[in-house]
């Protein structure tokens, strides 16, 4: 076997979700139809893709963008004319006061989170190990291995609120959160994957506060949140200070592919980040970034999100608990209130089998979730319920969602039934 340092036997090591996204890779490539409600891909939306499209036309007519975006290196902290856009759009809507050196670009926010993760958390000069606090499990399963080193993370519970029979929310235990001197950073996504929760303006400021008496920077992952691809159905402010870390992307705009991630921060951070980018990369591509200035630049990218993208999840998000909930009837199960992303975080209570084999027994017959006890990184307790859930991509085209809800609830049901 090649023997590999410690970083090559950390990282580049079987993970659980490697495994998986590689399960569900082959299982879409085995060709037969499977109904993808897996993986954490955005819509195709045709009103939407119309406008990228345009932007691609106007940068391959408009003579000589063309050639510079695709035949120069950016600068490590990323295209500078996207990161002045970028930064008078949060100023303008929001009041800000976000300076150029406030922004940097990176090659999708996963790797904003791979810089990040290992710049607070790891071993210290003094020789102290600091981790990364996610104040509320489940939090996002691509936070899980990016640790240089291992056990990096510490997760809470969370505490649960039933809004009624069948939908519930999570909150932040703040009773039990305790920033100590091991906690380098702490991390939410806002709205979360995979909950579709959206921390309350309350609670952000009361962790935004929290994190500022600790000296300990609060990472705030806005993937999907305001104002772009804002895919929030609740009013909540976005909050941005000295202390604060934004990660935004265009991913989920509609441009994964572009691979563009923003981060907004410190001017100490976003020069470290910057200079950690010329290391891994030289420099972030500036694709995504050519594609959306003029989205930008115009505030376009605000209409197009508050006006196309975000009624188009929320309609989906409606349609699927409907179904759910219709064709569930007679079973204990919860959803999360679907409050932003694209995902429903199914539990059921007392599921007599693990979210693992439902998986399994979904998966032969054709649809594919994410099973829920892998968005507990960091979490040491045992809890039964990390693994009565499912995470399940309501993003796909309506017959797609339909079918394979019909399905899930079908199974569900066969799997209760053999047990009583
Ligand atoms: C919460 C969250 N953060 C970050 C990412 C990473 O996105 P990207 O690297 O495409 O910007 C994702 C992708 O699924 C996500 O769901």
């Amino acid at each position: 076997m090649l023997k590999v340092s410690k970083f090559g036997q950390k990282v580049a090591a079987v993970s659980g979700i490697g495994q998986l996204m590689d399960d569900l890779g082959c299982a879409l490539a085995d060709g037969r139809h499977i109904l993808m409600l897996g993986g954490g891909n955005p819509a195709h939306i045709p009103e939407v893709q119309k406008y990228f499209r345009r932007s691609m036309l106007e940068l391959l007519e408009d003579k000589g963008q063309f050639e510079q975006a695709i035949g120069n290196y950016d600068p490590p902290q990323g295209n500078k004319r996207f990161i002045e856009a970028v930064s008078t759009l949060l100023n303008n809507e929001f009041g800000w006061n976000i300076k150029t050196k406030n922004i940097a670009l990176t090659n999708g926010s996963q790797s904003a989170f791979f810089i990040l993760f290992n710049l607070f958390a790891g071993t210290f000069e003094d020789g102290a190990k600091k981790k990364i606090l996610f104040p509320l499990a489940p939090e996002y399963i691509g936070y899980s291995d990016v640790g240089l080193v291992k056990n990096l993370f510490v997760a809470n519970k969370p505490q649960i609120q039933h809004i009624n029979n069948h939908i519930f929310k999570y909150h932040i235990d703040f009773d039990r959160l305790k920033i100590t001197d091991e906690i380098g950073a702490v991390c939410v996504s806002r709205p979360t994957n995979p909950t579709g929760n959206v921390l309350t303006d309350s609670e952000i400021e009361k962790l935004s506060d929290l994190a500022c008496e600790n000296n300990t920077p609060l990472i705030i992952d806005n993937a999907y949140g305001t104002p772009f691809p804002n895919i929030i159905f609740t009013d909540a402010r976005p909050i941005w200070n000295e202390n604060i870390i934004l990660c935004m992307s265009l991913s989920k705009l509609g441009l994964p592919a572009a691979r563009t991630g923003i981060v907004i921060a410190n001017e100490e951070i976003i020069d470290m980040v910057s200079k950690i980018n010329a290391v891994m990369s030289l420099a972030p591509g500036g694709i995504g970034a050519a594609i959306a200035l003029n989205l930008v630049h115009s505030g376009e990218i605000i209409r197009l999100s508050q006006d196309i993208i975000k009624p188009f999840y929320q309609k989906k998000a409606a349609d699927a608990v409907e179904q759910l909930a219709e064709q569930l009837d007679g079973i204990d199960f919860h959803i999360h209130r679907p409050e932003g992303a694209f995902f429903l975080w199914l539990w059921l209570r007392d599921l007599p089998i693990s979210d693992a084999e439902l998986y399994q027994r979904l998966k032969k017959r054709g649809v594919l979730v994410v099973p829920g006890h892998y968005f507990f990184p960091g979490l040491k307790e045992q809890w039964r319920h990390r693994k009565e859930c499912i995470r399940i991509n309501y993003a796909q085209d309506k017959e797609t969602v339909s079918k394979g809800l019909e399905i899930i609830a079908d199974e569900v049901k066969q799997v209760y039934k053999a047990k009583s």
